[in-house]
């Protein structure tokens, strides 16, 4: 039987329930997510999320405006900077307003924090001269994300959303650029749905799964980016992949930014805080891409310090805050590092490496939210995206810390809205009862193929080579490695087989999928890298270490060619107040 809604909002994080939160009350929307809400990769945000609320001191929405930019590394379309920063002050009060109980400053207002990348001038008179570090960040101690997640999640159902929880989508339905609904399996029986609607969201998150070291959830496997590339629709950006400086050693489990926000300094293994060499004015409050870099430089040139296993760290010294701020403020962050590392954080410094944290690129659209078709600006009719697994480009080549949970609920509410206002002259398109038939055979075949391969053995050598060869430095050979590499996982993906050939909660069946998933996201964000013959950002060619404007001031669209590699198109960068400049801290 066809289920029929007129919104399917795919995705229960942040940016999918902040929509659902939005959509009329006369309309019937229904939220596919494959685990249960609160379990949502949005629940993992830690430090805060931003807007120039100036409640601790001086700041205006141009000033956040004019970070994200520079931080963007001058590849972010300033069009939608421009509206997230503005819209950055009312969204936070309407969480506010929702029940998010944020941290709050002696006044009682909404406290705000320090985070990478957040200035403002040292002299209000001269906007051009010296910048200083602005506390920017809203936050709800170490726990923000987690949160913001149950607030949402209670003013969704407030709204009366239908969840369908533990279904994964395994088709986009579109025809002649239409979007007409998704083909669901219930992961606890594998039964296939159909689901049709007038519009659909996705709102599936990032794929950081794609890299061994990771702060993503097990969630974060690309699947909404995957289905749209594979129902012919462009991928943005993808080489511009975040690494998070401070991951928990080894386990790559998030230490935030707001550790070094409130005064957390990085050290090498001469106790030396490095970061004066790399961004002498803001130091460890640069942005991400860059003290992601000078980590591992550290490390490459002997100054990191050498685990048990042969692997290597730097240190994030917390100790000279004290109990009582780390407490108070950094509670989750530090409970993981003795949880995990057996380290006393009021003590010991915790020793961290970069972890692959966020995806800068993934499913093209505009300001509304409607997703793009091609690098012309044409649009799917009823298909919207936003959060991680959408590119409306307000991150460009970097994130600044804070932004994606500002993201999701600036853009989920536009999102929300622009369905809001489609319904009230759209009309459902044709389902056939038979529309499940592919995403049934792809089942079945799975459940059934006898190859010699697992699914673990592919994902581990996708994931280690995509560390090494398309991690925080890249080069032409170690992209031309992971271009070989790829052709052989996809070949060796043709012949695995499950051990666990039942129907009721088969998680294997699901890893299977989420792998052919990662390997689609892998595809574009390798070709997109190898392509791009400059430095920018978050992704680093040690062949062409300059950034190049003249040539690359530019955004990546590549769309599936079915195995040889994608089709690489390009769009250029929206540029409106903001001139390119040397970035420099
Ligand atoms: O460091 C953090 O708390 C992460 C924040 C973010 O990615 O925005």
């Amino acid at each position: 039987m066809i289920k029929t809604f007129d919104v399917i909002i795919v995705g229960a994080g942040g940016a999918g329930l902040r929509a659902a939160v939005e959509i009329p009350k006369e309309y019937t929307c229904a939220v596919i997510s494959k685990v249960y809400p609160p379990r949502s990769h949005t629940g993992t945000a830690q430090g805060g999320v931003c807007a120039a609320m100036a409640n601790m001191e001086e700041d205006s929405w141009e000033n956040h405006a004019y970070d994200t930019v520079k931080g963007s590394d001058y590849l972010g379309d300033q069009d939608s900077i421009e509206i997230m920063c503005r819209d950055a002050i009312r969204a936070i009060i309407e969480l506010e307003h929702m029940g998010m109980p944020f941290s709050r400053n002696k006044e009682g207002l909404i406290a705000q924090r320090y985070f990478g990348g957040h200035t403002k001038p040292e002299d209000k008179n001269n906007p051009n001269g010296k910048r200083v570090s602005v506390k920017r960040a809203c936050y709800s101690a170490d726990r923000t994300g987690h949160v913001m997640l149950q607030t949402l999640f209670e003013n969704s159902i407030k709204n009366q959303v239908t969840f369908f929880s533990e279904y994964f989508v395994t088709e986009l339905l579109m025809e002649n650029g239409v979007c007409k609904g998704v083909i669901a399996m219930e992961i606890a029986t594998s039964e296939v749905h159909i689901f049709q609607a007038k519009a659909v969201l996705f709102a599936t998150g990032g794929y950081g799964r794609v890299f061994r070291i990771t702060s993503n959830a097990h969630v974060g496997t690309g699947d909404g980016m995957a289905l749209a590339y594979k129902a012919g629709l462009p991928l943005e950006d993808m080489e511009f992949f975040q690494f998070h400086p401070t991951g928990l050693w080894k386990l790559g489990i998030l230490v935030s930014e707001a550790a070094r926000g409130e005064g957390g300094i990085l050290k090498n293994k001469d106790g030396e805080r490095f970061m004066i060499r790399y961004a002498p004015s803001v130091m460890d409050l640069a942005p991400r891409d860059m003290v992601s870099r000078a980590i591992i430089t550290e490390i490459r040139e002997g100054r990191g310090i050498r685990g048990s296993d042969g692997t290597d760290y730097v240190l994030l010294d917390l100790s000279h805050l004290g109990k009582k701020v780390i407490d108070e403020k950094l509670p989750e962050i530090t409970g993981f590092a003795r949880t995990y590392l057996g380290v006393e954080p009021t003590t010991e410094p915790i020793p961290i490496q970069p972890t692959a944290h966020y995806a800068m690129g993934g499913i093209p659209t505009n300001a509304n939210c409607e997703v793009l078709m091609n690098e012309k600006g044409d649009t799917v009719k009823g298909l919207y995206a936003a959060g991680e697994c959408a590119c409306v480009s307000v991150h460009g080549a970097n994130r600044l810390g804070t932004n994606s949970l500002l993201d999701l609920v600036v853009f989920g509410r536009r999102g929300g809205k622009a369905i809001g206002e489609f319904l009230k002259t759209a009309s459902f398109q044709e389902v056939r009862h038979n529309e499940d038939e592919r995403s049934r055979e792809m089942i079945h075949n799975l459940l059934n193929r006898s190859g010699s391969e697992k699914i673990v053995n592919i994902r581990t050598e996708l994931q280690n080579s995509m560390m090494e060869d398309c991690g925080v430095f890249r080069t032409k050979e170690s992209l031309e490695r992971m271009i070989i590499k790829l052709g052989e996982l996809n070949e060796r993906f043709k012949n695995i087989s499950l051990q666990d050939k039942s129907k009721v909660f088969n998680t294997e069946l699901t890893e299977a999928m989420e792998l052919d998933n990662l390997l689609k996201t892998a595809e574009a964000t390798v070709y997109g890298a190898y392509n791009r013959t400059e430095s920018r950002g978050a992704h680093t060619r040690e062949d062409f270490p300059l950034r190049n404007d003249q040539e690359w001031m530019k955004h990546t669209f590549a769309f599936e060619k079915n195995g040889s590699g994608p089709e690489l198109k390009y769009k250029p960068v929206v540029v409106t107040r903001f001139q390119p400049m040397e970035r420099k801290y």
